[in-house]
């Protein structure tokens, strides 16, 4: 028996953080058991490296390879194991993020980052992405009244146009991975799209 893996993405203040534990409730009401986690992060030396790519200057190359670092630990010490024994895996961001950030946000070297994640996880991608898609411009809106910035969240509107750019891409390549919600409905409706859909899930 494996378990599921599903993924939730957006760009910062797009609202997936609402829903994430809203959710792992519902798996777990319909008897699954349930590992609700995050990336980068999820594992002591990830939570490390995440404290480091969110608050210390660095290249873009040397941010790449330690969202992969991350994501390497993260899998091999819970992701995998918890899918092993029947879990279900939710997860906040995967190698989706390192798509749009690193790839269509900085612009960097997106067929790199495919061979890292076809090296890291050649046999596993989520079953289920939910694209929590909103404007750039709102999404910085709702994330100045929430919290003080990061340094993904220092960006500016420009980068997060096109790491909304690059989502909405991954999502049509991928149509029967990905279910896009639109962020600017209402908490209510777009609870009721994601338990529709969390309900279809075998
Ligand atoms: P969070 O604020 O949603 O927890 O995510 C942390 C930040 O890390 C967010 O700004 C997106 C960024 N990120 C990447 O740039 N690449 C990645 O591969 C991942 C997983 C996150």
């Amino acid at each position: 028996m494996k378990g599921r893996f599903i993924s939730f993405e957006g760009i910062d203040g797009a609202g997936k953080s609402t829903h994430l534990e809203w959710y792992a409730e519902r798996l777990r009401e319909a008897g699954r058991a349930v590992l609700l986690t995050r990336e980068p992060g999820g594992t002591e030396l990830a939570e490390a490296l995440r404290a480091l790519l969110l608050g210390e200057a660095m290249d873009a190359r040397t941010e790449l390879l330690l969202m992969f670092a991350a994501r390497q630990d993260h899998l091999e010490r819970r992701v995998r194991p918890a899918l092993a024994n029947g879990t279900w895996v939710v997860c906040d961001r995967f190698t989706d993020s390192t798509l749009a950030y690193q790839g269509s946000g900085r612009q960097g070297p997106t067929e790199r980052i495919r061979d890292l994640a076809d090296w890291i996880h050649p046999d596993l991608w989520p079953d289920r992405t939910y694209l929590f898609d909103l404007p750039a411009p709102e999404a910085l809106r709702r994330r100045a009244q929430a919290r003080p910035a990061d340094r993904f969240e220092a960006e500016d509107v420009a980068f997060f146009e096109r790491v909304r750019a690059g989502y909405q891409a991954l999502a049509r390549a991928e149509p029967n991975r990905f279910l896009v919600i639109d962020a600017n409905e209402s908490i209510d409706r777009i609870r009721l799209v994601l338990a529709n859909d969390c309900a279809s899930l075998r």
